[in-house]
Order: structure tokens, then C-alpha cells, then sequence
């Protein structure tokens, strides 16, 4: 707490400056109005003491100059029992208090714990409402039952260093509780840094991940520090793991047993504190039977495993998402214009893109949206997917029969393909991932074989 005082008798300034220094604050003095409006101007003093009555600029020049530059320094003005009526106009423009001549020392060194009583309660609020706002701004939606569960258990680990594995299809929410749960645990304040194994070519995994030195492998022109030791007191997310090279593995897993390891080109054991989250959309266990995946690294990773249901098993959670994503985007007020069955062809369908589908769908509403809203949300639009999902009877009408329906889609491909490949059979059946076989014998079906 750095404290100003303005006071031009000498007695008083040094009395005061003493007794501050000696309860341990720092103190910077002036001995008149114009020093003190100088000083309070830089907005350096979380506390400024002045008298009221000074030679040149008074004290309420002062509190004003203090609050122009920082509006919130505490200021307490001095004044002689025979003015109080100035002291209470400038509690009037903001002070905090004021104190009466002669003055009390131990009063003095009250009133001045109290402020930095007051001064660290605020810091601490101004805390909380910036961690609520996060909280607020990035929350987790889901009151479905298996949501709920599954936050309950991020809440519980959350304080733990334990490595955790979030599984879940596409879409459903993996970063966005690795997220929850380090904005929920100590690590807070700290760097989230998030990596995906499937977007980094495999031949720089290891040095993203670990760093490298300078001349570690040719194109290594200087020192590179690694995602790793950028996350040092955070938490590193770790997408896609499935896709973790085999080969680097081992070097994972020393990470995870000893927070330890070397850049790549390097001697030096480097040491890291960080909190591990990996997630995968495939089950890690299945690679691990097909020795894609090392037994070990996999029980390391599988200490606390999150699994993030899809959209279609917590259907009740839509209402609540939908509103999230009309709010996040500004259009609030659109949602009392949604009709019943707007609800309803959402509830039907079967989400294969899980909640990014979701709120894709909700981002397109708004976009195309204007006027007519509500006849626009209503039932029989086209915004959303074709497909309705198993037993969704609402679009049957808009369709041929299943089966002229396939058909006339197979047609569609095949023509493509073969027109994209110059009318090559054999490549054509590589393009649509089929064997050739079974391309000929639909083309016999579909009675376009020609050879
Ligand atoms: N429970 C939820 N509440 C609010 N928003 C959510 C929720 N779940 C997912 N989202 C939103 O859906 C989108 C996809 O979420 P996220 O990126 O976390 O999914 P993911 O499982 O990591 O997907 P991928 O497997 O494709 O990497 C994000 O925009 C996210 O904000
Ligand atoms: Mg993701």
C-alpha cells in the first residue's frame, strides 16, 4: 500500500510518516498544495493523506486531482476541529474519511488498518467478479442427469493434479470441460495451453510438445520452447491422443510419472509442473489390443476418465444450449419468437455432430434471420439438417421412398466420381473408397456399365 501525505506543517508530516513507516507502509511526502496535486496527478498512491487547509492548492484540489488520475484512491483529508463543515463537502466529492487535529496516533494507525482492510477486500472482490465472469462467460451448460454427474466429478478433481482423460464423440464438449476444469482448480490464474496430436504433422510432435534446442535437426535455426514448458504451473489439454506417434510414447509417459524430460537436441533435464488432461474420440483401449497404444501410458492417462455422453442420450439439455448459443451471439430476444415445434424438430433429430452441430445450427438461424421470425422458426424450414433422425416423421413428406431415395443419391456419387476420374472404373472405386467389385456391380444395378 503506497501512501501520500500532503501537509505542510513539518511536525505533523514527519509524526504522521513515521508512525506509517514504522507499521511497515511506504510513504511519500509533499509540503504544500501544488508538490501534493504533482504527486497525486500520477496515480502512483493507493492512499493519499492531506490537509485541507494548505498554502497554494487546498486539499480538495488535491482529492480531485487523485481521483481524476486514479478514481479509485482512498483519500483522507486533515482538518482542525473548527472546519469539519469542508471535511464533510469533500467526503461529499469521495473521500473516505477525515481525521480532526490534534490527532490521536493510535486513532491515526486504526483508521489506516482499516483502509488496508478495505483496499485488500477490494482487490479480492474485483478478483471473484472476474472469475465469475469467466465462470459466466465459458459455462458448461447441462442439467441432464448425466451431465450433472459428470460435472459434479470435474468439481471433485478439479484441486487434484491427477491426469485426466476426457472421452467423447465429436462435438460434445472435451475442451470445453478441460477448460472447466482448470478454470476450476488452483492452476486458474494460470496457462491453459490446449494442443491437437491430429493437426500437427507427426514429424514435429516432439518438438512442439518438448521443445528443441538450436541445431537440434536441420531447420532448427534457434532454441524452440515446447508446449510443455509453456504450460509450466497450468494445465496442458491434449487433444486427439489416439494420435499420439507410438514412437514418442515412452518420452509421454516419463512426463506423466516424473514431470521430466529433455528437448529434443538437448542435455538438460527440464522439469515442469503441469497438470495433464488428454482427451480421444476413440476408444484408447481398442488400441491398445491392436497395439496401437501402449498398455502402460494408457493406465497412466486412464487414472480419471470423463466420459462426455453424445447430444442424442441428454436430449433434455437442448432447450438450455439453444438459449446459451442465442444469448452468446447477441440475439437473446429472438428467443421469445421460437415456436413449439421449432423445439420439437430439434428434440427429433439425432445430433451426430453433437453440441458443435448444435450450435452451428443456432449460429445459421441468426445469421439468415430477420424479419418473419416466427414464421421462419417454425415447423417445415430449411434450416435444418435434411436428415431428421431415426422416426422423425415431420419431413416424410418431402421425400421419394427409401429406396428410390438411395438410389438416386448412389447415382449421384457414382456419376460423379466417374466423370472426376475421366469414366476409370478402377479409379473411380478408390475415390468412393469402394472395391472395384462392388462399383461394377452397381454399375451393372444402375445399368450404366459400359466396357
Ligand atoms: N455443455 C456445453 N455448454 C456450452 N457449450 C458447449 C457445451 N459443450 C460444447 N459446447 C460448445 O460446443 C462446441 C464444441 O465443443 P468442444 O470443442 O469442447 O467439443 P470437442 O468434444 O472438443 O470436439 P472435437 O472432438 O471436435 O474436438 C464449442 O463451441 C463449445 O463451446
Ligand atoms: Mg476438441
Amino acid at each position: 500500500m503506497k501512501i501520500l501525505i500532503v501537509e505542510d506543517e513539518r511536525i505533523t508530516r514527519i509524526t504522521l510518516a513515521n508512525l506509517l513507516n514504522k507499521e511497515g507502509y511506504e510513504v511519500d511526502t509533499a509540503s504544500d498544495g501544488e508538490k501534493g496535486i504533482l504527486k497525486a496527478a500520477t496515480g502512483a498512491f493507493d492512499v493519499i493523506i492531506t490537509d485541507l487547509r494548505l498554502p497554494g492548492k487546498g486539499g480538495i484540489d488535491i482529492l480531485k486531482a487523485a481521483k481524476e488520475s486514479n478514481e479509485s484512491c482512498v483519500v483522507i483529508v486533515i482538518t482542525a476541529y473548527a472546519s469539519v463543515e469542508t471535511a464533510v463537502d469533500a467526503l461529499k466529492l469521495g473521500a473516505y474519511d477525515y481525521i480532526t487535529k490534534p490527532l490521536s496516533p493510535e486513532k491515526f494507525i486504526s483508521l489506516m488498518n482499516n483502509v488496508h482492510d478495505y483496499l485488500q477486500i477490494r482487490q479480492e472482490n474485483k478478483k471473484l467478479k472476474k472469475r465469475l465472469e469467466r465462470i459466466e462467460n465459458k459455462s458448461v451448460i447441462g442439467s441432464s442427469p448425466s451431465m450433472r454427474k459428470l460435472l459434479e466429478t470435474v468439481k471433485n478433481v478439479a484441486e487434484h493434479d491427477y491426469t485426466v482423460l476426457v472421452q467423447g464423440e465429436s462435438g460434445t464438449g472435451k475442451e470445453v470441460i478441460a477448460r472447466t476444469l482448470h478454470q476450476q482448480s488452483a492452476r486458474r490464474d494460470q496457462p491453459f495451453v490446449a494442443i491437437n496430436c491430429a493437426a500437427i504433422p507427426e514429424a514435429l510432435i516432439e518438438s512442439e510438445l518438448f521443445g528443441h534446442e538450436k541445431g537440434a535437426f536441420s531447420g532448427a535455426i534457434q532454441q524452440h520452447i515446447g508446449y510443455f514448458e509453456r504450460a509450466h504451473k497450468g494445465t496442458i489439454f491434449i487433444d486427439d491422443i489416439d494420435d499420439f506417434p507410438l514412437n514418442l510414447q515412452v518420452k509421454l509417459l516419463r512426463v506423466l510419472q516424473e514431470r521430466q524430460f529433455v528437448r529434443v537436441g538437448g542435455m538438460k533435464t527440464i522439469s515442469v509442473d503441469v497438470r495433464v488432461v488428454c482427451a480421444t474420440k476413440v476408444n484408447l483401449e481398442m488400441l491398445v489390443r491392436e497395439n496401437r497404444f501402449r498398455e502402460d501410458l494408457y493406465y497412466r492417462l486412464h487414472i480419471i476418465p470423463l466420459h462426455l455422453p453424445p447430444l442424442r442420450e441428454r436430449k433434455e439439455d437442448i432447450p438450455a444450449l439453444v438459449g446459451h448459443f442465442f444469448k452468446k451471439l447477441g440475439a437473446g430476444n429472438m428467443l421469445t419468437h421460437l415456436e413449439h415445434s421449432f423445439y420439437d424438430n430439434l428434440m427429433a433429430y439425432h445430433w451426430p455432430g453433437n453440441v458443435r452441430q448444435l450450435e452451428n445450427t443456432v449460429e445459421r438461424i441468426v445469421a439468415t434471420t430477420d424479419i418473419g421470425i416466427a414464421a421462419t422458426l417454425g415447423a417445415g424450414n430449411d434450416l435444418f439438417p435434411a436428415e431428421t433422425g431415426q422416426g422423425a416423421p415431420s419431413s416424410n413428406d418431402q421425400y421419394p421412398p427409401y429406396e428410390e431415395f438411395i438410389q438416386e443419391k448412389e447415382e449421384e456419387i457414382i456419376g460423379w466420381a466417374l466423370e472426376k476420374t475421366g469414366q476409370n472404373i478402377t479409379r473411380a472405386a478408390e475415390l468412393l473408397d469402394l472395391p472395384r467389385g462392388t462399383l461394377r456391380s452397381k454399375l451393372k444395378k444402375l445399368n450404366r456399365f459400359r466396357e
